[in-house]
C-alpha cells in the first residue's frame, strides 16, 4: 500500500473562508488537535499576512510537536524570509512558496512574462532552501496553465531544490479524467519528478474537490491537500474527512492509506465548526448529523440484522462512538471521567473539575446527559474566553400580548452594572440590554440557533457573528434555556472583540459616559 501524506491547510487556505476569523489561541488548539488527528502536514499561515498569522504560525512552530509545519509565502523575498522567521524554531519546518504558471493569472494578476515567472520560481525556491531543507512549490492555477510551461517550471524548481510539487486547482475548474491525465503528463515530461513528492491541492467550486484529489492519488500523486470540514475560499478546499474515509472504505480500489487516526475526525470537524462559527450541513458526508442517521423501515431493519446492509464504514471508525453508559445527576466524577476517555478526551484534573461542575448543572434540568451533551460542554469550555464582562443574571418576560423586555446584570471587574431594554422579541431585547451595559458598538451579523439532542430538554447552542470594522468575530453559548444561550454567545463575541481591540492597542470606551453601576 502507498503512503499518502495528509497536508492540513484549515489554518491558512481554510482561514480565507468569509467570515472565517480564528484568533492565535484557537489556531493553537485546533493545531494541538491536527497534531492529534495525525495530519503529516500542518499549514499554520501566511505570516506576510499579518502579525497575527506571524504570532500564530511562530507559536504553533514552537509548541507542537510531530507533523511538519508549514508557513506560505508568495515568490518574493520578503514573504520569504518571513515565513523562514516564523517557522525558526518549528523541529520540521516547511517553507511553501507559491506562483501562478498559467496565462491569464501572469498576464492580468502578475503582470509578467513567462520567462520572468520561470526565474521568480527558481530564485524562490533556492531562498527558501537557504533556510530549510524542506521546500514546497506551489504551482498556482497549475489546471489551467500549458502543460509544457507547467512541466518546465516544475523542472526548473525542482532542480533548484523543491522537495514537494504541488498541483493546485485554484479555481475548482478541471475533473477527475482531466486531472489524472495531467498528472500522468506530468510524471512523463518533468524531469527529476521522480525524486519529489507530488501533491495535489483542490477547491470545490464545481463540486468535485474530493473527486479530483482522489483522481490525483489514483494517478500517482502521494500528497494531498485540503482542509477539515472542507472550509476555505468560495466553495471551499477538498474535505480531509472525505478523502481519508475513501481511501479507507475503497483501499481495494487506490490501494494507499494515511497515517490519520480517523477516530479522531468527528471530534476534530466539531471543532472546527464551533471555532469557525461555520456550521456542517447536516448530510454532509462523513461528518454530517446525519450520516450514520438511518431513517427508513426499510433502512433500520436490513441495519438491526447486519449493520453492513446500510453501513458502508462504522461511526466508531471516526470517533463516533454509541455509548451504552447512560450518564445522568446522580452519576459521579469517575463516571463522567471514564466516558469522557472512552470518547477520546483526556482531561486534567482542573478541566474534569470544571466539567463535572457544568455536567451536574445539566443534569439537574436535563434527566439524561448525552454524548453530544458532553462533547457541548466541552466545546463550550474549550472556546471560553477572557471576560471583561461576566453575564451574572438575566431575565425576561416576554409572550403574545406584552413588549419583549429583558434585564440583565454584568460584572465587569469590581463593578456590577444592571440595565432593561425592550426588543422585537426575547433575544433582541436581551442584546439591547447587553448593549447599553457594555457600550460596545457592534453589528450583529449572524444568529443561528441548533439543538444538540432531540427531546423537549435540549441543550440549545446558539452561534453569533459580529462585525467590528471588517472583521467578524464569532461568539457561542449553550444553556437548556435559549434566551440564556444566546445572552452568553453575544457576550462571548463582546469579549472577544474587547480583547482584539485591546491587542490592537485601541481603547474601546473612548469618550463615553461611565455605565450604570449598583
Ligand atoms: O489554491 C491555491 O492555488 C492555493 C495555493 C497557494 C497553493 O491555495
Ligand atoms: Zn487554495
Amino acid at each position: 500500500m502507498r503512503e499518502i501524506i495528509i497536508f492540513d491547510t484549515t489554518l491558512r487556505d481554510g482561514e480565507q473562508s468569509p467570515g472565517v476569523n480564528l484568533n492565535r489561541e484557537e489556531k493553537l488548539e485546533l493545531a494541538k488537535q491536527l497534531a492529534r488527528l495525525g495530519v503529516d502536514v500542518i499549514e499554520a499561515g501566511f505570516p506576510i499576512a499579518s502579525p497575527g498569522d506571524f504570532e500564530a504560525v511562530t507559536r504553533i512552530s514552537r509548541e507542537i510537536d510531530g507533523p511538519i509545519i508549514a508557513g506560505l509565502a508568495r515568490a518574493r523575498r520578503e514573504d520569504i524570509e518571513q515565513a523562514a522567521r516564523a517557522l525558526e524554531k518549528a523541529r520540521r519546518p516547511r517553507i511553501h512558496t507559491f506562483i501562478a504558471t498559467s496565462p491569464i493569472h501572469m498576464q492580468h494578476k502578475l503582470r509578467k512574462t513567462p520567462e520572468e515567472v520561470l526565474s521568480l520560481a527558481r530564485e524562490a525556491v533556492e531562498l527558501a532552501r537557504s533556510y530549510v531543507d524542506d521546500v514546497e512549490f506551489s504551482a498556482e492555477d497549475a489546471t489551467r496553465s500549458e502543460r509544457p510551461f507547467l512541466c518546465q517550471v516544475l523542472a526548473e524548481v525542482i532542480a533548484a531544490g523543491a522537495t514537494t510539487v504541488n498541483i493546485p486547482d485554484t479555481v475548482g475548474y478541471t475533473t477527475p479524467d482531466e486531472f489524472t491525465e495531467l498528472i500522468t503528463y506530468i510524471k512523463q515530461h518533468t524531469p527529476g519528478i521522480d525524486k519529489v513528492t507530488i501533491s495535489v491541492h483542490c477547491h470545490n467550486d464545481l463540486g468535485l474537490a474530493v473527486a479530483n484529489s482522489l483522481a490525483a492519488i489514483a494517478a500517482g500523486a502521494t500528497q494531498v491537500e485540503g482542509t477539515i470540514n472542507g472550509l476555505g475560499e468560495r466553495a471551499g478546499n477538498a474535505a480531509l474527512e472525505e478523502i481519508v474515509m475513501a481511501l479507507r472504505t475503497r483501499a481495494d480500489r487506490f490501494g494507499a492509506k494515511t497515517r490519520l487516526v480517523t477516530e479522531q475526525i468527528y471530534r476534530t470537524s466539531r471543532m472546527v465548526s464551533t471555532l469557525t462559527g461555520v456550521a456542517v450541513q447536516p448530510n454532509k458526508a462523513i461528518v454530517g448529523e446525519n450520516a450514520f442517521a438511518h431513517e427508513s423501515g426499510i433502512h433500520q431493519h436490513g441495519m438491526l440484522m447486519n449493520r453492513a446492509t446500510y453501513e458502508i464504514m462504522t461511526p466508531q471508525s471516526i470517533g463516533l462512538a454509541q455509548s451504552r453508559m447512560v450518564l445522568g445527576k446522580l452519576s459521579g466524577r469517575h463516571a463522567l471521567k471514564e466516558r469522557l476517555r472512552e470518547m477520546g478526551y483526556e482531561l486534567s484534573e482542573e478541566e474534569l473539575n470544571r466539567t463535572y461542575q457544568r455536567f451536574i448543572e445539566l443534569a439537574d434540568r436535563k434527566k439524561q446527559v448525552s454524548d453530544r451533551d458532553l462533547q457541548a460542554l466541552l466545546e463550550e469550555q474549550m472556546t471560553q474566553v477572557e471576560e471583561k464582562f461576566t453575564l451574572e443574571y438575566l431575565q425576561v418576560s416576554t409572550g403574545n400580548t406584552t413588549v419583549p423586555t429583558a434585564t440583565v446584570r454584568i460584572r465587569c471587574g469590581d463593578q456590577v452594572m444592571e440595565e432593561a431594554a425592550c426588543g422585537d422579541g426575547p433575544v433582541d431585547a436581551a442584546y439591547k440590554a447587553i448593549d447599553r451595559v457594555t457600550r460596545i458598538e457592534t453589528h450583529l451579523v449572524a444568529y443561528s440557533l441548533g439543538a444538540v439532542t432531540g427531546g423537549k430538554d435540549a441543550l440549545g447552542e446558539v452561534a453569533v457573528q459580529v462585525r467590528d470594522n471588517g472583521t467578524i468575530i464569532t461568539g457561542r453559548g449553550t444553556s437548556t434555556d435559549i434566551i440564556q444561550a444566546s445572552a452568553k454567545a453575544y457576550l462571548q463575541a463582546i469579549n472577544k472583540l474587547v480583547k482584539l481591540r485591546q491587542e490592537a492597542g485601541q481603547t474601546e470606551q473612548t469618550g463615553r459616559t461611565a455605565p450604570q453601576t449598583i
